[in-house]
């Protein structure tokens, strides 16, 4: 029997916006043609995928035209796309227009199985100072109840905002879930079958292991940022946009990072 597997891509903070030329002010690119990169260069894999994980920030604004843009452009990837709500985005809109649904949750939080996982979709959009996130209490209620379970599932976590302090001033301070370490506590109750957090929102990869539990983000497919030890401002990266393709096995979690050029 082949050891049981999940394999997904990771991508994030598309800021796709009805105007194709929107973006440029930032890098050679619009987002709009980083999008429509992204989504050829996920076609373009030499393998199949379970899913696709976009951990949010999938408009520039959180208008209805923004979504039927986004719409045209990502539902051309070729597997299922699973959304986060991030802080440009409204998760009515993202429901209504992405997923096709009348009936709209607020916050949009879910849970579903794939391949036996167990994969959970938070919402970082609870009453904080943008661009900071927080999850809200009901969430967090929520999110107990399934890493208090007895369940063998190995577990895939989802959230748009980093969640804990990695010593960076402007990711800490300015970008963060003002509630990070009340949502890692809450984590650490299923840290046996945790096999990671994935996040979007700082527009680059960032691997951190805290207390046992791996929290990993991945590139936008628009511009880059940089961060280390002490950086206080937001500063431009020259690297390419990209995603990471993710394999999880009942033991391991593997980590692949892919960039991709915009013509
Ligand atoms: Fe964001």
């Amino acid at each position: 029997m082949p050891e049981q597997q999940l394999t997904f891509i990771h991508i994030s903070d598309t800021h796709i916006s009805p105007d194709a030329e929107y973006g440029k002010h930032h890098t050679p690119h619009s987002t709009y043609d980083g999008a429509k990169a992204l989504v050829k260069a996920v076609n373009a894999l030499p393998f199949n995928v379970d899913f696709i994980l976009h951990t949010g920030d999938v408009v520039y604004d959180p208008i209805p035209e923004a979504y039927m843009t986004a719409h045209d452009i990502l539902s051309q990837l070729a597997r299922p796309v699973y959304y986060l709500s991030g802080n440009h985005d409204s998760g009515a809109d993202l429901q209504r227009v992405l997923l096709g649904r009348t009936e709209i949750v607020d916050p949009f939080y879910y849970t579903f199985d794939a391949n036996g996982f167990q994969i959970v979709g938070l919402d970082s959009n609870g009453p904080a100072e943008v661009p900071r996130g927080n999850v809200i209490a009901q969430q967090l209620e929520w999110l107990d109840a399934i890493c208090s379970a007895h369940d063998d599932r190995p577990l895939v976590v989802a959230v748009h905002h980093n969640a804990l302090p990695v010593g960076s001033p402007w990711l800490d301070d300015y970008m963060r879930i003002t509630n990070g370490e009340a949502l890692h506590q809450i984590l650490l109750k299923a840290k046996d079958r945790l096999r990671g957090v994935f996040f979007g929102h700082v527009h680059q990869n960032i691997q951190m292991l805290q207390d046992g539990i791996l929290y990993t983000s991945a590139a936008s497919s628009w511009n880059q940022f940089n961060s280390w030890h002490g950086s206080s401002e937001t500063v431009a990266d020259g690297e390419n946009p990209g995603f990471n393709v993710v394999s999880i096995t009942a033991s391991q979690t593997f980590i692949r990072r892919w960039n991709f050029q915009v013509e």
